[in-house]
Protein backbone atom coordinates (compact mmCIF):
# COMPACT_ATOMS: atom_id res chain seq x y z
CA UNK A 1 0.00 0.00 0.00
CA UNK A 2 1.89 3.65 -0.73
CA UNK A 3 1.63 6.19 1.08
CA UNK A 4 -0.09 9.97 -0.10
CA UNK A 5 2.01 12.06 2.29
CA UNK A 6 4.17 11.87 4.88
CA UNK A 7 2.49 10.54 7.51
CA UNK A 8 3.42 11.27 11.57
CA UNK A 9 2.18 8.60 14.02
CA UNK A 10 2.72 9.07 17.37
CA UNK A 11 2.79 5.98 19.46
CA UNK A 12 1.43 5.73 23.56
CA UNK A 13 3.19 2.72 24.79
CA UNK A 14 6.19 2.24 22.65
CA UNK A 15 8.55 1.19 25.10
CA UNK A 16 6.42 -1.86 25.20
CA UNK A 17 6.55 -5.31 23.48
CA UNK A 18 3.44 -3.98 20.75
CA UNK A 19 5.24 -0.86 20.50
CA UNK A 20 9.14 -1.79 19.65
CA UNK A 21 7.47 -3.79 16.73
CA UNK A 22 4.75 -1.04 15.21
CA UNK A 23 7.41 1.31 15.27
CA UNK A 24 9.71 -0.49 12.84
CA UNK A 25 6.96 -1.20 11.22
CA UNK A 26 5.81 2.54 10.89
CA UNK A 27 9.53 3.70 10.18
CA UNK A 28 9.61 0.84 7.20
CA UNK A 29 7.33 2.64 5.65
CA UNK A 30 8.14 6.26 5.59
CA UNK A 31 6.42 7.62 8.89
CA UNK A 32 7.77 9.77 11.55
CA UNK A 33 7.42 8.05 14.06
CA UNK A 34 6.98 9.74 17.71
CA UNK A 35 6.81 7.29 20.65
CA UNK A 36 5.91 8.19 24.19
CA UNK A 37 7.82 7.32 27.38
CA UNK A 38 7.36 7.22 30.87
CA UNK A 39 9.68 9.13 33.16
CA UNK A 40 11.56 5.81 35.13
CA UNK A 41 14.32 5.81 37.74
CA UNK A 42 15.75 3.22 35.14
CA UNK A 43 16.01 3.11 31.52
CA UNK A 44 13.08 1.57 29.95
CA UNK A 45 13.75 1.39 26.36
CA UNK A 46 15.78 -1.48 26.06
CA UNK A 47 13.49 -2.82 23.59
CA UNK A 48 13.73 0.91 21.16
CA UNK A 49 17.44 1.11 21.97
CA UNK A 50 18.75 0.02 18.53
CA UNK A 51 16.02 2.25 16.85
CA UNK A 52 16.30 5.07 18.89
CA UNK A 53 17.90 8.18 17.19
CA UNK A 54 20.09 10.74 18.79
CA UNK A 55 17.91 13.42 20.27
CA UNK A 56 20.31 15.52 18.43
CA UNK A 57 20.10 14.39 14.81
CA UNK A 58 16.59 12.90 14.84
CA UNK A 59 14.83 12.81 11.69
CA UNK A 60 12.43 10.47 12.14
CA UNK A 61 12.15 8.39 15.17
CA UNK A 62 11.47 10.82 18.64
CA UNK A 63 11.01 9.99 22.14
CA UNK A 64 9.15 12.06 24.12
CA UNK A 65 8.38 11.88 28.37
CA UNK A 66 3.92 12.06 28.66
CA UNK A 67 2.08 9.23 30.84
CA UNK A 68 -1.67 8.74 29.47
CA UNK A 69 -3.11 9.63 33.06
CA UNK A 70 -1.91 13.14 32.54
CA UNK A 71 -4.44 14.85 30.08
CA UNK A 72 -2.44 18.14 29.74
CA UNK A 73 1.01 16.69 28.30
CA UNK A 74 -1.49 14.88 25.43
CA UNK A 75 -2.83 17.84 24.85
CA UNK A 76 1.05 19.52 24.70
CA UNK A 77 2.13 16.57 22.60
CA UNK A 78 -0.73 16.42 19.98
CA UNK A 79 -0.44 19.90 19.35
CA UNK A 80 3.26 20.00 19.38
CA UNK A 81 3.50 17.00 16.80
CA UNK A 82 -0.13 16.90 14.77
CA UNK A 83 -0.29 13.41 14.85
CA UNK A 84 -1.60 11.74 11.47
CA UNK A 85 -2.64 8.74 13.75
CA UNK A 86 -2.05 8.15 17.22
CA UNK A 87 -1.97 4.62 18.80
CA UNK A 88 -2.97 3.81 21.86
CA UNK A 89 -0.99 1.12 23.18
CA UNK A 90 -0.31 2.59 26.95
CA UNK A 91 -1.64 0.13 29.55
CA UNK A 92 -1.12 -1.47 32.89
CA UNK A 93 -1.22 -4.98 31.17
CA UNK A 94 -0.85 -7.71 32.98
CA UNK A 95 -4.32 -9.38 34.18
CA UNK A 96 -3.15 -10.84 37.47
CA UNK A 97 -1.55 -7.45 38.52
CA UNK A 98 -4.69 -5.51 37.79
CA UNK A 99 -6.29 -7.33 40.86
CA UNK A 100 -3.71 -5.72 43.00
CA UNK A 101 -3.81 -2.33 41.40
CA UNK A 102 -7.26 -2.01 40.28
CA UNK A 103 -7.55 1.84 40.20
CA UNK A 104 -4.56 2.49 38.91
CA UNK A 105 -5.46 0.05 36.04
CA UNK A 106 -8.87 1.78 35.37
CA UNK A 107 -7.21 5.23 35.58
CA UNK A 108 -4.55 3.61 33.37
CA UNK A 109 -6.34 1.92 30.62
CA UNK A 110 -9.56 3.12 30.70
CA UNK A 111 -9.15 6.82 31.75
CA UNK A 112 -6.47 7.45 29.92
CA UNK A 113 -8.01 6.08 26.74
CA UNK A 114 -10.65 9.08 27.21
CA UNK A 115 -8.05 11.60 27.77
CA UNK A 116 -6.69 10.79 24.58
CA UNK A 117 -10.17 10.83 23.09
CA UNK A 118 -11.06 14.08 23.93
CA UNK A 119 -8.00 15.51 22.84
CA UNK A 120 -8.04 14.00 19.55
CA UNK A 121 -11.84 15.61 19.18
CA UNK A 122 -11.06 18.70 20.65
CA UNK A 123 -7.83 19.42 18.70
CA UNK A 124 -7.72 17.48 15.18
CA UNK A 125 -11.03 15.38 14.69
CA UNK A 126 -9.55 14.18 11.86
CA UNK A 127 -6.18 11.78 13.44
CA UNK A 128 -6.92 8.52 13.02
CA UNK A 129 -6.53 6.61 16.35
CA UNK A 130 -6.24 2.69 16.93
CA UNK A 131 -7.19 1.50 20.49
CA UNK A 132 -5.55 -1.92 21.92
CA UNK A 133 -8.53 -3.81 23.10
CA UNK A 134 -8.12 -7.27 24.02
CA UNK A 135 -9.57 -10.54 23.54
CA UNK A 136 -9.94 -10.60 27.89
CA UNK A 137 -12.85 -8.63 27.38
CA UNK A 138 -14.60 -12.04 25.56
CA UNK A 139 -13.85 -13.43 29.33
CA UNK A 140 -16.06 -15.93 30.33
CA UNK A 141 -17.74 -15.95 26.87
CA UNK A 142 -17.01 -19.61 24.96
CA UNK A 143 -14.77 -20.04 21.87
CA UNK A 144 -14.67 -19.41 19.10
CA UNK A 145 -14.81 -15.54 20.03
CA UNK A 146 -15.53 -12.87 16.86
CA UNK A 147 -17.14 -9.35 16.95
CA UNK A 148 -20.24 -10.17 17.48
CA UNK A 149 -19.79 -12.27 20.80
CA UNK A 150 -20.98 -11.09 24.15
CA UNK A 151 -18.26 -9.52 26.38
CA UNK A 152 -17.84 -10.60 29.45
CA UNK A 153 -14.55 -9.86 31.51
CA UNK A 154 -12.97 -11.10 34.53
CA UNK A 155 -11.02 -9.18 35.81
CA UNK A 156 -10.73 -5.33 36.49
CA UNK A 157 -8.11 -5.58 33.65
CA UNK A 158 -10.60 -6.52 31.24
CA UNK A 159 -12.85 -4.46 32.66
CA UNK A 160 -10.87 -1.33 31.71
CA UNK A 161 -10.47 -2.20 28.52
CA UNK A 162 -14.06 -2.60 27.75
CA UNK A 163 -14.66 0.89 29.18
CA UNK A 164 -12.24 1.69 26.57
CA UNK A 165 -13.34 -0.28 24.14
CA UNK A 166 -17.31 1.47 23.99
CA UNK A 167 -15.89 4.91 24.92
CA UNK A 168 -13.68 4.42 21.34
CA UNK A 169 -17.21 3.37 19.73
CA UNK A 170 -18.37 5.97 21.34
CA UNK A 171 -16.34 9.04 20.52
CA UNK A 172 -16.63 7.54 16.74
CA UNK A 173 -20.48 7.49 16.88
CA UNK A 174 -20.83 10.80 18.62
CA UNK A 175 -18.17 12.79 16.93
CA UNK A 176 -17.15 11.12 13.53
CA UNK A 177 -13.71 10.13 14.71
CA UNK A 178 -11.77 7.48 12.29
CA UNK A 179 -11.27 5.30 15.61
CA UNK A 180 -10.81 1.61 15.40
CA UNK A 181 -10.81 -1.27 18.43
CA UNK A 182 -8.32 -3.99 17.64
CA UNK A 183 -9.83 -6.85 19.52
CA UNK A 184 -6.30 -8.97 19.63
CA UNK A 185 -6.00 -12.19 20.62
CA UNK A 186 -2.79 -13.40 22.85
CA UNK A 187 0.61 -12.09 21.16
CA UNK A 188 3.88 -12.73 22.09
CA UNK A 189 7.50 -12.68 20.65
CA UNK A 190 11.43 -12.33 22.20
CA UNK A 191 10.05 -8.89 23.28
CA UNK A 192 7.55 -10.23 25.79
CA UNK A 193 7.51 -9.21 29.36
CA UNK A 194 9.50 -11.80 31.75
CA UNK A 195 6.28 -12.25 33.90
CA UNK A 196 3.90 -13.26 30.85
CA UNK A 197 3.67 -17.16 30.82
CA UNK A 198 5.16 -17.80 27.73
CA UNK A 199 8.47 -16.04 27.85
CA UNK A 200 8.36 -17.11 31.70
CA UNK A 201 7.95 -20.53 30.42
CA UNK A 202 10.95 -20.63 27.96
CA UNK A 203 13.41 -18.21 29.79
CA UNK A 204 12.68 -20.79 32.84
CA UNK A 205 13.29 -23.76 30.88
CA UNK A 206 16.39 -22.90 29.07
CA UNK A 207 17.83 -21.47 32.77
CA UNK A 208 17.35 -24.71 34.35
CA UNK A 209 18.81 -26.21 30.96
CA UNK A 210 21.48 -24.49 31.60
CA UNK A 211 21.51 -24.96 35.90
CA UNK A 212 21.21 -21.45 36.61
CA UNK A 213 17.69 -22.13 37.84
CA UNK A 214 15.99 -25.20 39.67
CA UNK A 215 12.68 -24.72 39.33
CA UNK A 216 9.89 -23.30 37.44
CA UNK A 217 6.64 -22.29 39.61
CA UNK A 218 3.10 -21.98 37.18
CA UNK A 219 -0.19 -21.29 37.86
CA UNK A 220 -3.20 -22.72 35.99
CA UNK A 221 -1.98 -24.99 33.42
CA UNK A 222 -4.87 -25.67 31.76
CA UNK A 223 -6.19 -22.28 30.32
CA UNK A 224 -6.49 -22.21 26.63
CA UNK A 225 -4.98 -19.01 25.14
CA UNK A 226 -4.83 -18.54 21.19
CA UNK A 227 -1.27 -17.54 20.88
CA UNK A 228 0.43 -15.47 17.96
CA UNK A 229 3.48 -13.22 16.98
CA UNK A 230 3.27 -9.49 17.90
CA UNK A 231 4.65 -8.48 14.75
CA UNK A 232 1.95 -10.17 12.64
CA UNK A 233 -0.81 -8.27 15.24
CA UNK A 234 0.91 -4.75 14.65
CA UNK A 235 0.47 -5.22 10.76
CA UNK A 236 -3.38 -5.12 11.57
CA UNK A 237 -3.18 -2.53 13.94
CA UNK A 238 -2.04 -0.51 11.19
CA UNK A 239 -4.06 -1.92 8.49
CA UNK A 240 -6.99 -0.96 10.43
CA UNK A 241 -5.74 2.18 10.26
CA UNK A 242 -5.79 2.41 6.04
CA UNK A 243 -9.40 1.97 5.66
CA UNK A 244 -12.12 3.43 4.13
CA UNK A 245 -14.61 3.32 7.28
CA UNK A 246 -13.13 2.67 10.85
CA UNK A 247 -14.17 -0.44 12.52
CA UNK A 248 -13.29 -3.09 15.31
CA UNK A 249 -11.66 -6.13 14.38
CA UNK A 250 -10.88 -9.36 16.21
CA UNK A 251 -7.23 -10.20 15.31
CA UNK A 252 -6.20 -14.37 16.02
CA UNK A 253 -4.80 -16.94 14.48
CA UNK A 254 -7.93 -19.44 15.77
CA UNK A 255 -5.91 -22.19 16.92
CA UNK A 256 -5.77 -23.13 20.32
CA UNK A 257 -3.44 -24.85 22.81
CA UNK A 258 -3.18 -25.10 26.64
CA UNK A 259 -0.23 -23.76 28.93
CA UNK A 260 0.71 -27.18 29.42
CA UNK A 261 0.55 -27.58 25.46
CA UNK A 262 3.02 -24.81 25.56
CA UNK A 263 5.51 -26.00 28.14
CA UNK A 264 5.40 -29.69 26.33
CA UNK A 265 6.36 -28.39 23.03
CA UNK A 266 8.86 -25.59 23.91
CA UNK A 267 10.47 -28.83 26.35
CA UNK A 268 10.21 -30.71 22.80
CA UNK A 269 12.52 -28.11 21.08
CA UNK A 270 14.91 -27.80 23.83
CA UNK A 271 15.27 -31.85 23.67
CA UNK A 272 14.09 -31.45 27.37
CA UNK A 273 11.98 -34.76 27.84
CA UNK A 274 9.42 -34.06 30.58
CA UNK A 275 7.67 -36.64 32.82
CA UNK A 276 4.33 -35.23 34.31
CA UNK A 277 3.08 -37.04 37.51
CA UNK A 278 0.60 -35.82 40.01
CA UNK A 279 -2.78 -33.95 39.89
CA UNK A 280 -4.03 -30.72 40.70
CA UNK A 281 -1.87 -28.42 43.28
CA UNK A 282 0.37 -31.65 42.75
CA UNK A 283 1.01 -32.12 39.34
CA UNK A 284 4.70 -31.87 38.58
CA UNK A 285 6.80 -32.19 35.70
CA UNK A 286 10.27 -34.27 35.90
CA UNK A 287 13.36 -33.90 33.77
CA UNK A 288 16.44 -36.46 34.48
CA UNK A 289 14.24 -37.77 37.46
CA UNK A 290 14.11 -34.06 39.04
CA UNK A 291 11.08 -31.88 39.49
CA UNK A 292 11.17 -28.73 37.32
CA UNK A 293 7.70 -27.63 37.13
CA UNK A 294 5.32 -27.23 40.48
CA UNK A 295 2.40 -24.94 40.70
CA UNK A 296 2.03 -22.33 43.23
CA UNK A 297 -1.22 -21.21 44.01
CA UNK A 298 -0.30 -17.54 44.36
CA UNK A 299 -0.18 -17.55 39.95
CA UNK A 300 -3.76 -18.29 40.43
CA UNK A 301 -6.03 -15.61 39.88
CA UNK A 302 -8.56 -14.82 41.64
CA UNK A 303 -11.29 -15.65 38.23
CA UNK A 304 -10.00 -17.01 35.24
CA UNK A 305 -10.47 -16.72 31.32
CA UNK A 306 -10.39 -20.25 30.92
CA UNK A 307 -10.99 -20.73 26.80
CA UNK A 308 -9.80 -17.59 24.54
CA UNK A 309 -9.84 -19.23 20.34
CA UNK A 310 -10.34 -15.86 17.87
CA UNK A 311 -12.45 -15.78 14.46
CA UNK A 312 -10.72 -13.27 12.76
CA UNK A 313 -12.49 -13.86 8.99
CA UNK A 314 -13.87 -10.41 9.30
CA UNK A 315 -10.21 -8.81 9.06
CA UNK A 316 -8.65 -11.43 6.44
CA UNK A 317 -11.52 -10.52 4.33
CA UNK A 318 -11.79 -6.53 4.90
CA UNK A 319 -8.19 -6.07 5.83
CA UNK A 320 -6.81 -8.63 4.34
CA UNK A 321 -4.82 -9.51 6.63
CA UNK A 322 -3.00 -13.05 7.59
CA UNK A 323 -1.05 -13.93 10.15
CA UNK A 324 3.19 -15.14 9.29
CA UNK A 325 3.98 -17.11 12.15
CA UNK A 326 3.01 -20.05 13.39
CA UNK A 327 3.18 -21.67 17.23
CA UNK A 328 5.90 -23.66 16.25
CA UNK A 329 8.10 -20.11 14.05
CA UNK A 330 7.08 -18.42 17.38
CA UNK A 331 8.32 -20.64 19.71
CA UNK A 332 11.57 -21.11 17.65
CA UNK A 333 11.94 -17.29 17.61
CA UNK A 334 11.76 -17.44 21.21
CA UNK A 335 13.95 -19.65 22.00
CA UNK A 336 16.81 -18.63 20.07
CA UNK A 337 16.74 -14.58 20.90
CA UNK A 338 16.64 -16.36 24.66
CA UNK A 339 19.78 -18.68 24.28
CA UNK A 340 21.92 -16.14 22.36
P1 LIG B 1 3.42 -4.04 27.42
O1 LIG B 1 4.63 -4.71 26.88
O2 LIG B 1 3.05 -4.21 28.84
O3 LIG B 1 3.56 -2.47 27.10
C1 LIG B 1 2.71 -1.52 27.70
C2 LIG B 1 3.24 -0.15 27.38
O4 LIG B 1 2.41 0.84 28.00
C3 LIG B 1 4.67 0.12 27.89
O5 LIG B 1 5.33 0.93 26.96
C4 LIG B 1 4.41 0.90 29.18
O6 LIG B 1 5.48 1.71 29.58
C5 LIG B 1 3.25 1.75 28.71
N1 LIG B 1 2.48 2.37 29.80
C6 LIG B 1 1.99 1.77 30.89
N2 LIG B 1 1.34 2.68 31.65
C7 LIG B 1 1.42 3.87 30.98
C8 LIG B 1 0.96 5.18 31.25
N3 LIG B 1 0.27 5.46 32.36
N4 LIG B 1 1.22 6.16 30.34
C9 LIG B 1 1.94 5.89 29.23
N5 LIG B 1 2.42 4.67 28.94
C10 LIG B 1 2.15 3.67 29.81
O7 LIG B 1 2.13 -4.47 26.56
P2 LIG B 1 2.07 -5.05 25.06
O8 LIG B 1 2.07 -6.53 25.15
O9 LIG B 1 3.01 -4.34 24.20
O10 LIG B 1 0.57 -4.65 24.67
C11 LIG B 1 0.29 -3.38 24.06
C12 LIG B 1 -1.16 -3.03 24.30
O11 LIG B 1 -2.00 -4.05 23.74
C13 LIG B 1 -1.56 -2.94 25.77
O12 LIG B 1 -2.53 -1.93 25.88
C14 LIG B 1 -2.17 -4.30 26.07
O13 LIG B 1 -3.09 -4.19 27.14
C15 LIG B 1 -2.85 -4.58 24.76
N6 LIG B 1 -2.98 -5.99 24.40
C16 LIG B 1 -1.90 -6.82 24.45
C17 LIG B 1 -2.04 -8.14 24.06
C18 LIG B 1 -0.87 -9.09 24.09
O14 LIG B 1 -1.11 -10.31 24.06
N7 LIG B 1 0.37 -8.61 24.12
C19 LIG B 1 -3.28 -8.61 23.59
C20 LIG B 1 -4.35 -7.72 23.54
C21 LIG B 1 -4.19 -6.41 23.93
P3 LIG B 1 6.73 1.10 30.44
O15 LIG B 1 7.62 0.41 29.45
O16 LIG B 1 7.33 2.31 31.04
O17 LIG B 1 6.14 0.15 31.44
N1 LIG C 1 1.46 -14.73 33.82
C1 LIG C 1 1.33 -16.01 34.21
N2 LIG C 1 2.24 -16.53 35.08
N3 LIG C 1 0.29 -16.72 33.73
C2 LIG C 1 0.20 -18.01 34.12
C3 LIG C 1 1.11 -18.61 34.99
C4 LIG C 1 2.18 -17.83 35.51
O1 LIG C 1 3.01 -18.28 36.29
N4 LIG C 1 0.75 -19.91 35.17
C5 LIG C 1 -0.33 -20.11 34.43
N5 LIG C 1 -0.69 -18.96 33.80
C6 LIG C 1 -1.89 -18.78 32.94
C7 LIG C 1 -2.76 -17.59 33.32
O2 LIG C 1 -3.60 -17.93 34.42
C8 LIG C 1 -3.52 -17.38 32.02
O3 LIG C 1 -4.64 -18.23 31.96
C9 LIG C 1 -2.51 -17.80 30.95
O4 LIG C 1 -1.46 -18.51 31.63
C10 LIG C 1 -1.90 -16.65 30.16
O5 LIG C 1 -1.41 -15.70 31.10
P1 LIG C 1 -0.56 -14.42 30.62
O6 LIG C 1 0.58 -14.85 29.79
O7 LIG C 1 -0.28 -13.60 31.83
O8 LIG C 1 -1.55 -13.68 29.61
P2 LIG C 1 -3.09 -13.29 29.74
O9 LIG C 1 -3.85 -14.18 28.80
O10 LIG C 1 -3.55 -13.24 31.14
O11 LIG C 1 -3.09 -11.79 29.21
C11 LIG C 1 -2.34 -11.43 28.07
O12 LIG C 1 -3.13 -11.55 26.90
C12 LIG C 1 -4.26 -10.67 26.86
C13 LIG C 1 -5.02 -10.98 25.56
O13 LIG C 1 -5.89 -12.05 25.75
C14 LIG C 1 -1.84 -10.00 28.27
O14 LIG C 1 -0.93 -9.65 27.26
C15 LIG C 1 -3.00 -9.01 28.23
O15 LIG C 1 -2.48 -7.67 28.23
C16 LIG C 1 -3.78 -9.25 26.93
O16 LIG C 1 -4.87 -8.36 26.84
Amino acid sequence: MKLKKKNIALIYGVTGQDGSYLSRLLLQKGYQVHGVKRRSSSLNTKRIDDIYEDVHEAKNFFLHYGDVTDGQSINYLVNKINPTEIYNLAAQSHVAVSFDLSEYTMMTNALGTLKILEVIKNINPNIRFYQAGTSEMFGASPPPQDEKTSFYPRSPYAVSKLSAHWLTINFRESYGLYACNGILFNHESPQRGETFVTQKIIKGLINIKNKKQKKLYLGNLYAKRDWGHAKDYVHAMWLMLQQKKPKDYVIATGIQYTVKDFINLSAKKLKMPLTWKGQKLKEKAYYLNKPIIEIDSKYFRPSEVESLKGNAKKAKKELRWKPEYTINTLIDEMIAACSE
